[in-house]
Order: structure tokens, then sequence, then C-alpha cells
């Protein structure tokens, strides 16, 4: 393999320039030439690439965001769009690519070099490297960014924490996720939040209003300095913040007539973007400097169509996947069996978000009330 291309796509995560160094200075080594991909397959329409040696990445492994830029891709869903994509791929003389990115991105990938769409065009090989703070994706324990994403809310919320203690106060806290609640669910856990709302819960409006409103009259009836109550949303809870906070308020003042409105009134913090930034954790630049080796490695050796997986947290059979030979942690799987586990994780159908879920009750029932 003479030529790869490196890209990182979709919502940024930090430690994907963990990534892109180790995979510029692993295929330089292994003697490849290596050009990065400016935001995504827009840029690779867009023929925007550049050349990735040691002094462009020199120093990028403690910066957040991504180096290379990063973009979403609509189009891609088109055949014709991927035709161009392929033309400018053939006319870079590229063999192969490591896309890091989420689910979006992977599946852009899998299609972008499918055989029956390639026929006898010029063929290209890829791997690809789970990144995404959601942690939505299969057969991967851990995304790049997720450790960092998680160190982020839980700095905030022991901010929040002094706050409210001091005005005994309660909090909603908003948080990333997408349509998963693993940030929500992990990062309520580390807080020692009160409680934590996660859309796998599949819990209908009116419940949450209630367990929210049990939990801080429970609370509320505690001494000071023990009156804080801290809740974490995840976004994927298919209920607006403001709409809560007005729910949750309005129940209160029924079930505490006497109580001084602003006295019992939440208050509400959308983290958002901000989970998303920041320097990445020295977790998350190993995980991006290690997936990225097995990545470019097991690329250069001819593998192709798969995702280099960290210690994923179910049996694979043999046809899935295959632990490394360059790291006893990380996994070589097909990505068509990742995309599958992806898409039954999200629905809640996997074993593995059911046992997120049941975990948590666990560890809620036990720790955190
Ligand atoms: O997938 C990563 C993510 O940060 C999600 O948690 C969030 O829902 C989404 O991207 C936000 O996307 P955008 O940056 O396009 O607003």
């Amino acid at each position: 393999m003479k030529r790869i291309a490196i890209l990182t796509s979709g919502g940024d995560a930090p430690g994907m320039n963990a990534a892109v160094r180790a995979a510029t200075l692993i295929g330089r080594a292994l003697g490849a030439d290596v050009l990065g991909v400016e935001r995504g397959y827009k840029g690779m329409l867009e023929d925007a690439f550049v050349d990735l040696g040691p002094h462009d990445v020199q120093g990028i492994l403690r910066e957040g965001g991504t180096i290379l830029g990063s973009a979403r891709c609509k189009e891609f869903h088109e055949r014709a769009v991927r035709d161009r994509a392929r033309a400018v791929l053939a006319k870079r003389e590229i063999d192969g690519l490591v896309v890091i990115g989420g689910n979006g991105s992977l599946t852009g990938a899998q299609y972008l070099a499918a055989p029956a769409e390639i026929g006898s065009g010029r063929p290209l090989k890829f791997i690809g490297i789970p990144a995404s703070i959601d942690n939505d994706l299969g057969l991967t324990g851990l995304s790049i960014g997720v450790d960092t994403a998680m160190n982020t809310i839980v700095e905030a919320c022991d901010k929040i924490a002094d706050t409210a203690t001091a005005h005994d106060r309660t909090f909603i806290v908003e948080v990333m996720g997408r349509d998963c609640g693993y940030l929500a669910m992990t990062s309520a856990i580390a807080v020692g939040a009160d409680l934590a709302l996660f859309p796998e819960a599949g819990k209908p409006e009116d419940e949450i209003v209630e367990q929210i409103v049990e939990t801080v009259l429970a609370i509320r009836s505690k001494q000071r300095r023990a009156r804080k109550v801290i809740i974490i949303k995840a976004e994927g809870v298919n209920l607006a913040v403001d709409r809560l906070k007005s729910l949750v308020d309005a129940r209160l003042r029924e079930r505490v007539p006497d109580a001084e409105p602003a006295a019992i009134e939440t208050r509400v913090t959308v983290l958002g973007h901000v989970v998303r930034g920041g320097r990445p954790s020295a977790f998350d630049r190993l995980l991006g400097s290690r997936l990225a080796n097995v990545a470019v490695r097991s690329l250069i050796a001819g593998q192709s169509h798969k995702m280099a997986a960290w210690m994923p947290p179910v049996e694979l059979p043999e046809e899935v996947g295959m632990r490394s030979p360059y790291d006893p942690y990380c996994w070589l799987v097909d990505l068509g069996a990742v995309l599958a586990e992806t898409e039954n994780l999200l629905k809640g159908r996997s074993p593995l978000a059911r046992w997120r879920a049941g975990a948590f009750d666990q560890i809620e029932d036990a720790l955190l009330l």
C-alpha cells in the first residue's frame, strides 16, 4: 500500500488528534505516503487534501477538536456523490483510508469502499476508528472522546454542586449523547448525582416528573448542606429541559403549597457543546494512539472493512472479530457487524443496551438515593 489518507468526520471528539498523529507517524514509518483530508467527506469531494508528516502532527496530541476539521456530509448517502469521491481518490492514487468518526462516518466508508460500487474501478481499502463522545458504537468498549467528555461533565457538575449546596437547590443538568444515555449514566455515578434520566429507560413524561419530585422531596427533608439535588438528564430523553422544569416546578408547588416558590424552583444547566471540547484526557490520547496503531498496521497488511475496537464488551465469534496481533487490548472487528450492533444498541434491542439500563438501576438503588 503506497498512499493512505486519513479523515475525521461527524461530531469531533477529544483524542481525534492523537489518532491522526499516530496514524501519520506509523503510516510513514511503514513506508506509505500519508495525506489528510480536510473536513471529512465534504473535503474529499472538494479535493481538499494536505500532506501529513512528523512536522505537521507535532504537538497536536494535546489539542482538542481535530486539526483536519470535520463535517457532516448528508450528500454522501447518494451513490452519484460517492462516485465523485471515488474519482478524486483514484486521481490522487489513494489505496487506503483511515476513517476516524462515529456511526455515520463509518457507514460512509462502508459504502465508499463497497466492491459492488467500485466495480472495475481502482480498489480501495479502509479501516475505521471509533470516535464519538456518545459511546453509541457497537462492539467497542469505548470510543475516542468518551473519557474526556465524562471528565468534563464531572468537573462541571462538581462546580454546580457547590452553588446548589449553598442555596439548597435542585439542578437539572443536560448532557450530550444523542440517542444514547451512556454519558448521563456513567457521569451520574461519578458525580454522585441523585438521579439520572436516560432514553434507554423508556419512561413516559409523567413518570419522569414524579420520579424527580419524589427525589427532591426526599432529599429536602434532610438537614441543611445535604439538601442539594443534582439530576443528570441525557439529551436523548425526549422531553425538553424547559418543559421538564416547568412541569416539575408546578408539581412541587402542588406538593408543598406552603413553600416559597423561589425556594423550591429548579435550575437548569445545558452543558451542550462544552462536553465535546477541551484537551483530551491521558486515556483518550492513549486510546487514539493505540487504535490508530492497530488500524494503520492492519490496513497496510491488507485488511479492509473493519474497525479497530477497544476491548469489545461482548464475546465475538471468529468471523466477526479477532484480537489484534499488535495490541492485546484492541480488536479488529467486521464493520458490517459493528453497524448492525450499533442499530440494536440504539433501539435498545441489544443485550448490552438492556444490561446498561439494568446495571444502572441496580447502582441507582444502592448508591444514588
Ligand atoms: O454525536 C456527537 C454529538 O455531539 C451528539 O452528542 C450531539 O447530539 C450532536 O453531536 C450535536 O451535533 P452538532 O454539533 O451538529 O450540533
